[in-house]
């Protein structure tokens, strides 16, 4: 199975996106890393402890990572995620408790182990990437032995947190620039899941009530999870987001993603935290922009079989 590791700000998303990692038999989920975001650090660490708890994977370690962007202060997106983050179920308070390695050690020991051991972790940023970027200046050796990056953000044609750009790429969009430049650095391959393709795997309101009666603690709350957007958005069904991400790894042909140019706007007047895609005709020559410094190059999705997605998740 598939080592990897996912950096959440749970997140109703994200708690989706967890389970299928701590779930999945394909899946080798080996540390789950936590970012202010959605909802503030200490609601996000809660919330994620939460959700392994009820998946029964009290072996995967937990990092307690970035409380804020590098530069920006938070902003957070309770309105969309309910006041606890993570759709006011009620849960009871988790009795994990998260590992005492900050995240950027965690994520350390994690990669190094894994690369020594010949297989390299797949990291999932499925949050604004801080952590990410932290570990690729505090310990970049480390970083380099990421085998593969597949992060939630940002998008080519559409945007949410602002007119040009995704929430989790706007959040922190300096410390996007650093991931994916360091990626470009060390020739480590990186998909971007963005919002062309995000909210394409939908869920019914009958296939919950399916879920519900499954009747496990992790499929109880997968439903509620799933019918907390339904209710909030008066909609019959419901995207899984992020748990895309993840899903993707275990159905590669259901994406379809073409390797180009991006970069991340750090300035801008209404702009800022826009990754501008360059889609130009390169005749085959995308390594080499004349124009300024060599663009990371990245597999960017640009369409998605929804249906298998959300089949899988379920
Ligand atoms: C992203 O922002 C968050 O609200 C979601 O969890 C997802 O990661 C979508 O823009
Ligand atoms: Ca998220």
């Amino acid at each position: 199975s598939l080592p990897v590791v996912l950096d959440v700000d749970t997140g109703v998303d994200d708690a989706c996106a967890l389970l299928l990692a701590a779930l999945h038999p394909r899946l080798d989920l080996r540390a789950v890393t936590c970012v202010g975001g959605n909802a503030p650090l200490a609601d996000v660490v809660r919330n994620t402890l939460t959700v392994l708890e009820a998946a029964g994977r009290d072996d995967v370690p937990v990092g307690v990572g970035a409380a804020r962007p590098l530069l920006e202060e938070p902003v957070d997106a309770r309105h969309v995620h309910g006041s606890d983050g993570m759709a006011d179920l009620g849960m009871p308070s988790p009795r994990l408790r998260a590992d005492p390695r900050p995240a950027v050690d965690l994520l350390r020991d994690t990669l190094e182990a894994a690369a020594s051991a010949g297989a390299p972790v797949t990291v999932v940023p499925l949050a604004p990437m801080t952590n990410l970027a932290l570990l690729a200046r505090v310990h970049p050796d480390a970083f380099a032995r990421i085998g593969r990056l597949v992060f939630m953000g940002g998008g080519v044609e559409i945007s949410n947190a602002t007119a040009a750009a995704e929430f989790n790429v706007f959040h922190d969009p300096e410390a996007a620039a650093i991931v994916l430049d360091a990626c470009a650095g060390h020739g480590i391959p990186v998909t971007m899941y963005g919002l062309d393709v995000f909210s394409d795997p939908v869920v019914t309101d009958s296939e919950v009530e399916d879920l519900r009666r499954v009747g496990t603690p992790a499929a109880r709350l997968a439903a509620g999870l799933v019918s907390f957007h339904h209710r909030r958005f008066a909609s019959a069904g419901t995207t899984i987001g992020d748990a895309g991400a993840v899903a993707i790894l275990l159905e590669p042909d259901a994406v379809r993603t073409e390797r180009l140019p991006v970069r991340v706007e750090l300035t801008g007047t209404w702009t800022r935290g826009r990754t501008v895609v360059d889609r130009r005709d390169w005749g085959g020559h995308l390594d080499h922009d004349p124009h300024g410094l060599a663009p990371a190059l990245v597999h960017v999705a640009l369409g998605i079989d929804g249906p298998r997605i959300a089949a899988l998740w379920l």
